[in-house]
């Protein structure tokens, strides 16, 4: 795997135009966000070597080389999931390569459902900390020279990147949350009594990816920023059903004021530091602004 990893890495070198140390991963909510990147370079995930071959017609992936209000960025329209049958190695295949081009911030945004009796349809929440109950790690098996056997996870969200995307909201008006992401296989929604059991276990909002990634862009260095879109409601007294459609329409509305924060947060994100910062208080004002 470790020579695939060079060999892709290799390849995208040759075609590459700029030098971006920033990624995104497009994930649901942030589709109008790749309109927004000028100077592009597309290059689809099936004219990459070794990149996992996408399993839905029609909903092919690339990877996209360009800038974003000024900034060099590397994005990905269209992410892995496990649920689609894919590896673990695979789902985060694109990580490992983002890592050998020289990535060292990486922003992900998911659709996710609401535990928090606070959260409503169309928040948006930024993931401070997040539960990895994926069935497989994405770290099992012969550990990669990017970082330790036996990783620390405490700051695995950048705190500085978080305090960033707070101060923004702030500015722009923009109500956002804060919570914890607890990752799944899927591709079930949850039941009512699994939405109320994962309440417990102590996660706000629930989804199918992102923790993955996150977990190896961590183990490469990468300091890493997540939002979610509290596309529906599970474990309150009341259960509603949940669709695809009504997760779509959902992220769909809440689409401008997450565009809204990643952009700014791409453009201001290379003068923050990835310093540890103690303390760090998420009851911030944003949160009054309800
Ligand atoms: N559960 C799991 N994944 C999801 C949900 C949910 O309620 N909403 C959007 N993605």
């Amino acid at each position: 795997m470790y020579e695939k990893i060079q060999e892709t890495a290799s390849w995208l070198r040759q075609r590459m135009t700029t030098s971006p140390t920033t990624a995104i991963i497009l994930g649901t909510g942030l589709g109008q966000l790749a309109s927004e990147i000028t100077d592009k370079k597309e290059i689809p995930y099936a004219e990459i070597p070794n990149f996992p071959v996408s399993t839905v017609e029609g909903h092919s992936g690339k990877l996209i080389f360009g800038k974003l209000g000024g900034v060099d960025i590397l994005a990905m329209q269209g992410r892995f999931h496990y649920y689609e049958g894919y590896s673990m190695k695979e789902v985060t295949f694109p990580i490992r390569v983002m890592y050998e081009l020289g990535i060292k911030t990486l922003f992900v945004s998911n659709a996710a459902g609401g535990m928090n009796p606070q959260f409503n349809i169309g928040d948006l929440m930024i993931i401070t900390d997040h539960i990895n109950f994926f069935p497989e790690h994405p770290l099992r098996g012969k550990n990669y020279p990017t970082g330790p056997r036996f990783p620390d996870m405490h700051e695995t969200y950048d705190k500085n990147l978080i305090q960033l995307a707070a101060n923004i909201a702030y500015e722009k008006k923009i109500r956002v949350k804060f919570g914890v992401y607890i990752g799944l296989q899927g591709p079930t929604f949850e039941t009512p009594a699994e939405y109320k059991m994962y309440h417990m276990m102590g996660a706000d909002a629930v989804g199918m990816s992102t923790v993955p990634e996150v977990i190896v862009a961590h183990h490469c260095g990468i300091r890493t920023f997540g939002i979610s879109v509290i596309t529906d409601l599970g474990g309150f007294d009341n259960p509603v059903e949940v669709s695809h459609e009504e997760v779509q329409e959902a992220a769909n509305a809440a689409q401008p004021f997450m565009t809204e924060i990643m952009r700014e947060m791409i453009v201001r994100s290379e003068k923050v530091t990835s310093q540890k910062q103690e303390n760090f208080n998420t009851d911030h004002p944003t949160e009054k602004w309800k």
